[in-house]
Parts: structure tokens; sequence; C-alpha cells
């Protein structure tokens, strides 16, 4: 039976991963801070699921601790990063402390897995849950959006090393819209919004698929790839 740990999956996306993943036969284990919170996601798993309490603030200890968990559950085949929160008060505090989440906590994550994938020479997935946001700078999310890109140029880094080295380690950047969670509650501004339960199946089926890149929703792919396309006089008035 595959084992999938998803970091970050206490609510919204991450939560959702896990019942779904549960709900396709995998043994799944679950981290984040909020310990009740995983326990009532443990609850609507139906297959065997482990949970663990990580503080993706403290990297060293997290690392550590996901060691632990991949060793109660007896390894692991899939490591998802889902663990990120949204701030653009442009409060240096608040920012400083998503970039420790998003973008450090991530790559200490996923440091940390490529290394056991590649030392225990098992076939290995690692899935980051970046978003569109990455794909330009943008006024409204300049931190946020930041942590993102960072995200997709690690993940972008580690397939390429996994490719020369010649590992069989699957690097997959999950790449979500506007999706209905507690981190979106009351935002304005948003469009093409879609339930939690259903992004969670899209990405479920990025993962199984082994995509390297997946918009969730797909449509978001367009609209990236425009946004990219876009000239900056016309970019910098949006
Ligand atoms: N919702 C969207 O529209 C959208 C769009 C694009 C990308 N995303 C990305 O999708 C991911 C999930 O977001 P969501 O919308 O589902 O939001 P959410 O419901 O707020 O979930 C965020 C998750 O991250 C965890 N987390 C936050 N800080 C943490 C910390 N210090 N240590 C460990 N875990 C931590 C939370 O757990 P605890 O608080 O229990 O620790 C929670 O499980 C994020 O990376 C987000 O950037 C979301």
């Amino acid at each position: 039976m595959k084992k999938v740990i998803i970091i970050g999956a206490s609510s919204g996306i991450g939560s959702d991963l896990a019942i779904e993943m549960s709900k396709r036969g995998y043994e799944v284990g679950i981290a984040a801070r909020r310990l009740e919170m995983l326990q009532q996601v443990a609850g609507q798993c139906t297959g065997k699921t482990y949970i663990k309490s990580i503080d993706m603030a403290r990297h060293d200890e997290a690392r550590t601790k996901l060691g632990e968990l991949i060793e109660e559950m007896g390894g692991a085949d899939i490591i998802v990063y889902n663990a990120g929160i949204g701030e653009s008060s442009g409060k240096w505090e608040k920012e400083h402390q998503m970039h420790e989440i998003n973008a450090v906590g991530f790559a200490a994550i996923a440091n940390y897995a490529f290394k056991y994938f590649r030392d225990s020479g098992r076939e290995g997935q690692i899935v980051g849950v970046s978003s569109v946001a990455g794909t330009r700078g943008s006024r409204y999310a300049i931190g946020y959006g930041a942590t993102k890109a960072f995200m997709w140029n690690y993940m972008e880094g580690q397939r390429h090393k996994a490719i020369a080295e010649k590992k069989n380690i699957t690097i997959t950047d999950i790449r979500p819209g506007f999706i209905d969670t507690p981190m979106t509650k009351g935002q304005k501004g948003m469009f093409w919004v879609v339930d939690s339960a259903y992004a969670a199946r899209l990405i479920a089926n990025a993962i199984e698929a082994k995509k390297k890149v997946a918009y969730i929703p797909g449509k978001w792919a367009f609209a990236s790839f425009v946004m990219r396309l876009l000239p900056d006089f016309i970019w910098n008035r949006s």
C-alpha cells in the first residue's frame, strides 16, 4: 500500500487532499500545528492515518519530525508540502513569517524529502502546493507571490537534479487558482473559484499521473500563460 505524507493537512486543500488520498487507498500521514483539527481529518479518512504535530516555522525541528513520521509509517512514497499562509498587509513581521512558512519551510522539507528518496533508493514523489500567484510579481500580494515563485524555481531545480542523477524521484508542482478555503474566506475580487474537495480530487489526479506541473483547475494554465505574455505596460496597469 502506498504511503503519502501531507504537511499542512489540518484545513482547506490539505485536509481534503488527505481524505481524498485515503479514499484512493493510500495510508496517510498528516501534519500541521492544530492537533484537534488533524484528529478530525483523521476521523474522516477511511484508511490508516498517522498524525504529527509540526510547526513549519521551526525548520530544523520540522525536518526531525518529518523523519520521525516517515519512521512511524514504515516509509513514505509521496511527500506533499501544502502548508502556507497568505499575507498582504505589507507589515514586515507578518510578511517575514510568511516567507518562513511558504518558502524556507518548503525548502526545508523538499530538501529533506529529496535526500530521503535518494539515500533510500526508493521511488518517490515530492509535491509542492505553490500557486498561480507565482507567475508574475503583483502589487496585490508582493511577498506571497514571491514565495510561490521561489517554490516553482526550487522544484524545477530538484527535477533537474533528479533527472541528471537518474533518480526515480518525481517532482510535482501544484499551482492552484482561487480555491474556497479558510485562507480565502472573505477575500474580494476572486473568480473561477472552486471548492477545496473538488480541487483535492484534481490534485490527487495530478499526483497519480506524476505530472510535472498542474494548474488547479486546468484553465489557470491558460491564464498564467497569458499573464506571462502581457507586456509590462499592460501588466503594470492591471
Ligand atoms: N485557497 C487558495 O485559493 C489557494 C490558491 C493557491 C495556493 N494556495 C495554497 O494552498 C495551500 C493550502 O492553503 P488553503 O487555502 O487550504 O489554506 P488553509 O485552509 O488556511 O490551510 C493552510 C494549512 O497550512 C498549515 N500551516 C500554516 N502555517 C503552518 C505552520 N507554521 N506549520 C505547519 N503548518 C502550517 C495550516 O495548519 P495549522 O494552522 O494547523 O498549522 C493548514 O493546514 C497554501 O500553501 C496556499 O498558499 C491556496
